[in-house]
Parts: C-alpha cells; sequence; structure tokens
C-alpha cells in the first residue's frame, strides 16, 4: 500500500512516499479501517523531530489520527464490516491507505458526515476540552488565554470557552488573527509579541486571567506564568511547539503562584478512562448544540505531506488539516 515513511528524526521534510509498505493484520482487539482521511496533528511534528517522548524511532510509517471504513476486524472486536470510524493510534501508521486501530479507540463517524469531518473529534477537540473544563476549570464570567488559537486545536478551544461564557484573550500570529475574530475571540494579540505578558496583564486590569491554555512552551511559558492570576489561576501545559522552559520551585514560590497543571491526552485516556469518557459525553453535548460542527479540515493528497508538515511546523497554516490516501 501508499504510505508516508519517516526515514529520519530530522523534521517532516524526511518524510518519504513508499508504495510497498505492507497492509497491517488486525490482532485481538483491533479493527483495519481504509483511511479515508488521515488528521495532521503537531505531534506528528514532534514525532519527526524527535522531541515526543517513547515516539517512533524511524523507519516508521507516521501519523496518529485517521477516519474511514472498517474492512477487517480482530478477534473479539464487534464493529460491523463497512462501518466508518473515526480513531487515533499512538503507535502511528495513519498516513496510509490502511490503518490498525484499537477496537475501543474506534468511534463511529457521527451520522450524516464525512469521514473527514470527523478528524479533531479524537484528539484536538478531547484536548481543549479536558484543558478547559475537567482540568482547567472553567466557568462563566471567568477570562481564558487561549495560545495557537487559529490552530486546529486552539480554535475548537476558542468556540467552547466562549460557549461557556468566557472571555477569551487569543493568541495567533497577525495574518491569522481574522479568521480568530470570527471565531468569538474577544481580543486577539500577536503570538510573536515579546510583550505578551504585559499586553494581557493590561487587558485585565493588572490581575491576569483566570485559566491560560499553555501550547507553546519556550519563552511563552514564563509570559503564561505572568499573565495569569495568582493564587486561583490555573495554567494547563500541553504543547511545548517552541520548546522546553526551564521553571523551577523558587519561581512557584516567589515569582509565579500560579496552579500548574499538565496534560496529555493519550494518558489521560490510558489513566483515566471514565473521565475521558465524561469528556467525549460532553463533546457529543457540544455538537448536539451546535456549538462544534463537522471539521472543515484543508485537505491534501497524501504526497504533499511532507510539504504541509513543514508548513505546520513554520507556522504558516490555519485550523485541521488532512491528508487523503
Ligand atoms: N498534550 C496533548 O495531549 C496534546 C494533544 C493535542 C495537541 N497538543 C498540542 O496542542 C498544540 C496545538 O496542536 P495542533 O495539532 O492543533 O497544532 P496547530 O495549533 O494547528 O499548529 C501549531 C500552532 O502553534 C503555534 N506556535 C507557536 N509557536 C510555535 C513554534 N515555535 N513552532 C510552531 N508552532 C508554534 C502556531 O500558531 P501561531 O503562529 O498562530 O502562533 C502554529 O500554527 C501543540 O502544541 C500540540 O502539541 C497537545
Amino acid at each position: 500500500m501508499r504510505a508516508l515513511e519517516q526515514t529520519s528524526l530530522n523534521g517532516p521534510a524526511d518524510l518519504r512516499l513508499i508504495t510497498d509498505a505492507p497492509v497491517p493484520v488486525p490482532g485481538p482487539g483491533e479493527v483495519l479501517i481504509r483511511v479515508v482521511a488521515a488528521g495532521i496533528n503537531f505531534v506528528d511534528v514532534s514525532q519527526a523531530r524527535g522531541t515526543f517522548a517513547g515516539g517512533p524511532q524511524p523507519p516508521y510509517v507516521a501519523g496518529i489520527e485517521a477516519a474511514g471504513e472498517v474492512t477487517a476486524v480482530g478477534e473479539g472486536v464487534e464493529s460491523e464490516l463497512g462501518t466508518h470510524v473515526v480513531g487515533v493510534s499512538i503507535r502511528g501508521g495513519a498516513f496510509a491507505e490502511y490503518l490498525v486501530l484499537p477496537g475501543v479507540a474506534a468511534l463511529p463517524v457521527p451520522a450524516g458526515w464525512d469521514d473527514e469531518q470527523a478528524l479533531g473529534l479524537v484528539v484536538s477537540w478531547p484536548t481543549a476540552l479536558a484543558a478547559l473544563r475537567p482540568l482547567g476549570g472553567l466557568v462563566a464570567g471567568q477570562t481564558v488565554l487561549i495560545h495557537a488559537a487559529a490552530g486546529g486545536t486552539g480554535q475548537a478551544a476558542v468556540k467552547m470557552a466562549k460557549h461557556y461564557g468566557a472571555t477569551v484573550i487569543a493568541t495567533a500570529s497577525p495574518e491569522k488573527h481574522d479568521v480568530v475574530r470570527g471565531l468569538g475571540a474577544d481580543h486577539v494579540l500577536s503570538s510573536r509579541s515579546t510583550d505578551l505578558a504585559a499586553e494581557v496583564l493590561r487587558l485585565t486590569d493588572g490581575v491576569g486571567v483566570d485559566l491560560t491554555l499553555e501550547s507553546v512552551g519556550g519563552p511563552t511559558l514564563d509570559a503564561s506564568l505572568s499573565a495569569t492570576k495568582r493564587v486561583t489561576g490555573r495554567v494547563v501545559v500541553f504543547g511545548l511547539p517552541a520548546g522546553e522552559a526551564a521553571l523551577s520551585n523558587w519561581d512557584l514560590v516567589y515569582k509565579h503562584q500560579v496552579q500548574l497543571i499538565g496534560l496529555n491526552i493519550g494518558i489521560l485516556i490510558q489513566t483515566t478512562p471514565q473521565l475521558y469518557g465524561e469528556i467525549m459525553g460532553e463533546l457529543f453535548r457540544l455538537l448536539a448544540a451546535g456549538v462544534l460542527g463537522p471539521s472543515e479540515p484543508t485537505t491534501y493528497e497524501l504526497a504533499d505531506g511532507p510539504k504541509v508538515l513543514t508548513e505546520l511546523e513554520s507556522r504558516t497554516t490555519v485550523g485541521k488539516l488532512a491528508l487523503l490516501p
């Protein structure tokens, strides 16, 4: 089958189209899908750079998220052949014509939706929701700072935060600001600014936001901590495209007296399946209420994968992206 194979840890430019990848065979508890659309996530870039902890070693077939048609099932799986599902496989393999998914991780594509419209349902949206509500504790009337607000995860976060009655301060590269305003963000700041903390403090009468969704890292982590309310403010850390940043116990005692929370959706799914179930239940309520609609990813041919992932890494993309094998 055709697939995109990562051949080094030097980034997405070393992703190669191959035509002789073996079609995987579903084991017990697994399903095989014919991939109709594969979702692109920043994690694909992290894996290609070797910065994803415990990530795959090259050569590997890249991609963790896909939607498609069930064509075979392993022992003990009840999914019917021909059903359309969306799922995530952290072992990779989604940028290909066929993918094996754990049966429990394969969710039916919502009725009336095309497969590509279900991308986001299993990675970006639950991450955004986990950060806002069960972990971030956002309630109506509070203010939330959302970074990378024009991205796949950020766009969902902005829509949900507005639905929950929050004031949204969003950051994005300047050319994406109209998109973010269109989602309902109250204030949009440049993610390229070196003065972000001061700008957020100006917008919040000097006290800072109640919650920050920290998905950038590097120098932005310090800006996020400085822009968050002392004592009661929460900072949920779930991404570091700008790199690692040091934070000491001294910082937490004397400089940033905030509540710091780490989030990794894969670990949340594994260790607290009940919480994940509650998050998915709430997501479906948000879908029914029209807060989130079918995803509208920008789609590309499988062969364009290296180019699109390079663009994602260089911050020029907007919204959810997908590859069509
Ligand atoms: N922990 C988890 O379980 C989990 C799950 C899903 C996603 N995430 C994280 O959530 C974030 C968003 O993921 P996504 O897949 O939806 O990607 P995305 O937001 O569509 O794309 C990443 C965006 O991050 C911003 N960014 C800021 N500094 C950057 C830098 N130095 N390099 C690259 N991008 C930078 C860019 O937006 P601007 O240029 O507009 O600022 C860029 O467009 C990522 O950090 C990802 O790792 C974490």
